[in-house]
């Protein structure tokens, strides 16, 4: 079933107190909408997240975390550790894992099977660069990321994945993709799933949008019948305007 999720992700930012402050400010608001709120907090913070929200509709969730169930990979977390404090969802393929962190399309598609082996949900990120753009290859760029990391997937598997569509150039940027041009690329996705496996996965993928989300904009981003909500950075990092984007719908 299709669905509304607003998840704030945290990326590097906020420490273990830096943490509990935005939480208890993020408890303080009124939520007006019916989407489901998640957070990504760093790692390090998940499991005093997710003890400070568990009487709350927030879900906390992960940033990232390897494929391997456990071994020598030093740095490292699985998603039976994320489990174990209580994260039910990853993250995975954001821009800056690809691009700080080399995570190919391969690589992608051995996290999102562990992580859905280990029964959690995905919110898989994608999206093109500016020069992509500027030659006309957005389409191109996002078909092909969906299609190497995904498409080996059972078609049961999708009632654990979520989209989110996040063009490159409108990350941290300030530069916000135009309601169309996330509408256009939604249709574009939802049509990429449709040719491999029909009309009713595409129709009930939730996808996300990202980019430069804010208070401002969320509202005539999330009125496009193909965006079901965001994946948003740096106005997660204040409550208010989180949940303004929340309830911008
Ligand atoms: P931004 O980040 O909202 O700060 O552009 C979005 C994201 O990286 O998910």
């Amino acid at each position: 079933m299709r669905k509304n999720i607003v998840a704030g992700n945290w990326k590097m930012n906020n420490d273990l107190s830096q943490t509990e402050v935005l939480i208890t400010e993020l408890l303080k608001q009124e939520q007006t909408s019916n989407a489901e709120v998640m957070i990504a907090p760093t790692s390090v913070n998940l499991f005093q997240a997710f003890n400070s929200t568990k009487n709350s509709n927030i879900e906390v969730v992960a940033q990232n975390m390897h494929f391997a169930d456990n071994g020598a990979y030093t740095g490292e977390i699985s998603a039976s550790m994320l489990k174990s404090v209580g994260v039910k969802t990853v993250i995975l393929g954001h821009s800056e894992r690809r691009a700080y962190f080399n995570e190919t399309d391969e690589l992608l598609a051995k996290k999102v099977d562990a992580a859905l082996k280990n029964d959690m949900r995905v919110i898989f990120c994608f999206g093109e660069e500016l020069a992509d753009r500027k030659a006309g290859n957005e389409e191109k760029i996002v078909g092909d990321q969906i299609k190497n990391a995904l498409f080996h997937l059972e078609a049961s598997a999708f009632k654990n994945i979520v989209l989110a569509y996040e063009p490159v150039w409108a990350i941290g940027t300030g530069e916000t993709a135009s309601p169309e041009q996330a509408q256009d690329m939604h249709q574009f996705i939802r049509e990429t799933l449709n040719s491999k496996y029909g009309e009713q996965i595409s129709q009930d993928m939730t996808i996300l949008y990202g980019g430069s989300v804010k208070p401002a904009n969320a509202k005539e981003i999330f009125s496009k019948p193909d965006v079901d909500g965001g994946l948003i950075g740096g106005a997660a990092l204040k409550a208010e305007d989180f949940y303004a984007i929340i309830n911008a719908f």
